[in-house]
């Protein structure tokens, strides 16, 4: 471990030179990026951030004021586990490997380009939140979720010097040059040109957004290519707090708007809270985006990968015995001549399907939490997920007209059911009018529930970043 180099790290940088000379010229690259393209009005202010400084399970993460800019942003990859065999795939318990296999050269730097991608992209996204905070607590969590987005960057950076040469380094530049939302070089994937300008976005997003990433990154940290698998692996650790940041946030406006519809008699707005209606379009329209993230329902490109052993099933390991796959089928509604039939596909050709089915599972757990929430306080709402086939934009669904029964419908019922079942402009200025930015400790904004314990060792009404 070599905290004190100047990238911090434990993959032995120092004993690379060539490595450790790109990966420093990449440096100041991006810190101008994060200067200008990070949390606006807040590079200066002491935050109480954790910073990785181990790999160790216990006792990962030291927690400090830090100004942004300092962050000590660093490559960490979890430590091998003995002998590893590849864990599926046509080399099954074959001893797993250190380099890129050549004929998977061009589409590994795809997967690890379009995965870096993300993460500068939401950082961009996130970017002017700071000055609508609901509370100090909840800066500080953007914060966190911004930095660590950035380490996220630098492992995927780190990949793409060290394995893919010349057009890995042109990879990482380029990753610097993308702009979220920006017509002339968007960021790669949808989810992440979508603007986050108040926070039920952005609670939505590291709800519904950052747990794409987590399935997915659990399914390279399945990976037969070791340095993709224990990347991966580490970065699953940062990212269960993201989660938790989109989870409780949701949480917590569910609650106050439950409480203020309840007090209201049915109009939370009339007393400063958000309409359960409008948080469900909301998780409409960042559901939706989300499972596009995950790719086609019958991706030959997703069998190559399991084939080869890059990219396994969510917990591989732990949930399934047979990990060849090399039968089976899997149903799959497509759309043929107008109508909605079942398609049977080899079981390897669906391994996106079942990974998005795995997600909305888990998504769905977290609807019955708070659903339980809002019936404790006596109002008749049921948050809902939208359905699969609704506001597609990738996938065999794209293209075509469905509502959010998932039924296919006119291009008229279609225009309806948009304006019935995500925001309008209408309902995004309304949560627009109550983002107000609240900075005395323990202080929270009135349309959201303060939360119920505070950061490490902490209490909620620590001055989590000093204005
Ligand atoms: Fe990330
Ligand atoms: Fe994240």
């Amino acid at each position: 471990m070599s905290l004190h180099d100047q990238i911090p790290n434990n993959v032995d940088l120092s004993h690379d030179r060539r490595l450790q000379k790109a990966l420093e010229s990449w440096q100041p690259k991006f810190l101008d990026w994060w200067r200008e393209m990070g949390p606006e009005g807040f590079q200066e202010k002491d935050v109480y951030l954790r910073t990785a400084v181990s790999v160790d399970k216990n006792g990962w993460a030291d927690y400090n004021y830090v100004k942004m800019p300092d962050y000590r942003w660093g490559i960490f990859l979890t430590p091998e586990e003995g002998e590893r065999k590849v864990g599926f795939g046509d080399m099954v318990n074959t001893d797993s490997f250190d380099e890129v296999p050549g004929e998977f050269r061009n589409s590994l730097r795809r997967l690890i380009v379009t995965q870096g991608d993300t993460e500068p992209g939401s950082v961009e996204q996130q970017r002017t939140l700071g000055s609508c905070a609901p509370s100090l607590y909840d800066m500080r969590n953007l914060f966190q979720v911004n930095v660590e987005e950035g380490r996220h960057l630098w492992a995927m950076v780190y990949l793409l010097h060290r394995f893919f040469g010349r057009d890995g380094r042109d990879e990482a530049d380029d990753m610097l040059e993308r702009r979220s939302g920006n017509a002339d070089k968007p960021r790669i994937l949808e989810a992440f040109n979508q603007p986050i300008d108040d926070w039920l976005s952005f609670f939505c997003f590291t709800m519904f957004v950052d747990r794409d990433g987590k399935f997915q990154l659990a399914t390279l940290a399945e990976s037969g290519f070791s340095p993709m698998r224990r990347s991966c692996r580490f970065m699953l650790t940062e990212e269960a707090h993201h989660l938790y940041v989109g989870d409780t946030g949701i949480q917590r406006v569910v609650k106050r708007s439950a409480e203020l519809t309840r007090e209201s008699g049915g109009d939370p707005y009339s007393l400063g809270g958000i309409p359960l209606e409008i948080v469900q379009k909301y998780i409409n329209y960042w559901v939706t985006y989300a499972m596009d993230l995950f790719g086609g329902e019958i991706s030959s490109n997703a069998a190559d990968f399991f084939a080869a052993g890059l990219k396994g099933r969510y917990n591989e390991a732990k949930k399934y015995t047979e990990h060849e796959v090399n039968s089976g089928e899997y149903e799959i509604p497509v759309v043929e001549g107008g109508k909605i039939v079942n398609r049977k596909v080899p079981m390897r050709n669906a391994m996106n399907e079942l990974l998005r089915d795995e997600y909305l599972a888990d998504s769905v757990s977290a609807l019955k939490r708070w659903n339980k929430i809002i019936a404790d306080e006596g109002v008749d709402f049921e948050l809902t997920q939208p359905n699969k086939r609704f506001h597609r934009h990738q996938g065999q669904y794209a293209g075509h007209f469905f509502n959010n029964d998932g039924d296919l419908v006119s291009e008229d019922e279609y225009k309806a059911c948009v304006a019935a079942a995500l925001p309008t402009k209408e309902d995004r200025d309304l949560v627009k009018s109550l983002m107000q930015q609240v900075t005395e400790p323990g202080k929270v904004a009135n349309w959201i529930a303060p939360p119920k314990k505070g950061i490490g060792d902490k209490d909620t009404d620590f001055e989590y970043v000093k204005l």
